[in-house]
């Protein structure tokens, strides 16, 4: 049995990876800026930890590690200079086990948003045991983000455009990592982690309408509504900075292409979008 420290262990990822780990009887530090409920979130069979990307004090628990899973937090333009401190820390301290960086499947290309690039970057010029994913689009960011626009307003809301998405499950993320960390011989490896069908917003609606039994229209905002919509939410400025070049890359076609990468590390086929959003929405 080996222990991992797992980032970010509330959210979607994070849960999930732990949830894969702990079913094959590892023992998880689960590392969050809210420990209490990390702790009840998993019934108390994790240790959890204080951690803070902000503060150095709390890095050290990650010493006692065989591996680690680094997960950024979504929305955040500084992201590299919020996670660059503790990728420093660990190779300070020569830390030895395996690391698995959650990045995404087009960022490599995205200059507007640069982060994941420069962290992927930092890992590949770092002497650390490191392993970089790079999932598409989550099939869970329906009823993580846009279940009030699903449900009470019958519509999808992203500037998607025309274009289609690799959609994949945050399950088969977590146990895509939970492989990765656990595979001695797996270092230095990417792996873009897609589902095993691409959909257009327009798809993705038709899909909802069958299981809501109701029309569900994908609006397809262009950016100037978007952004209007967004302010008269009272959302700050920064998020449609964020947002619209990542749905960019749906709309520029650059996040459809499909890999094997899920089957091949965890060998099951990957969740169809349909089975997600039943059980996210029926
Ligand atoms: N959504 C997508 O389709 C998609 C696709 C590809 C890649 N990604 C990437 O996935 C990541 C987001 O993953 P997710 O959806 O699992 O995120 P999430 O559910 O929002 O969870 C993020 C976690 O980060 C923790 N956190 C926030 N600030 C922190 C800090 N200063 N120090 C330590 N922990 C902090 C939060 O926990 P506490 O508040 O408890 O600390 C939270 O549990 C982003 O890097 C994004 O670029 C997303």
């Amino acid at each position: 049995m080996s222990t991992y420290f797992i980032t970010g262990a509330a959210g979607t990822i994070g849960s999930e990876v732990i949830h894969s780990l702990t079913a094959k009887g590892e023992k998880i530090i689960a590392a969050s800026r809210t420990p209490e409920k990390t702790k009840d979130l998993f019934n108390n069979s994790v240790t959890a930890v204080h951690f803070d990307y902000e503060n150095e004090k709390t890095y050290n628990s990650a010493l006692n590690s065989d591996g680690i899973f680094v997960l950024g937090p979504p929305l955040n333009l500084e992201l590299y200079e919020l996670l660059e401190p503790f990728i420093n820390y660990l190779q300070d301290n020569n830390y030895e086990g395996k690391i698995v960086y959650l990045s995404g499947n087009g960022m490599e290309n995205l200059e507007s948003l640069p982060f994941h690039k420069k962290m992927e970057e930092k890992f590949k010029n770092s002497t650390l045991n490191w392993n970089v994913v790079r999932p598409s689009f989550f099939m869970q960011n329906f009823a993580n983000y846009e279940r009030e626009n699903i449900l009470d307003r019958a519509i999808l809301f992203s500037p998607a455009g025309e274009g289609k998405s690799s959609f994949v499950s945050s399950r088969d993320i977590g146990t895509s990592i939970s492989a990765l960390l656990l595979d001695k011989n797996k270092n230095k490896e990417t792996h873009v982690l897609t589902g095993s069908k691409s959909y257009t917003h327009y798809d993705v609606a038709a899909i909802l309408s069958d299981i809501l039994e109701k029309k569900i229209t994908y609006a397809n905002p262009d950016e100037e509504t978007y952004k209007k919509v967004l302010k008269d939410s009272g959302a700050p400025d920064f998020i449609a900075e964020y947002m619209i070049p990542v749905y960019g890359m749906i709309k520029n076609g650059s996040v459809e292409n499909i890999t094997t990468s899920i089957k091949d590390l965890t060998g099951s086929d990957p969740e169809s979008l349909e089975d997600v959003l039943i059980r996210d929405f029926k």
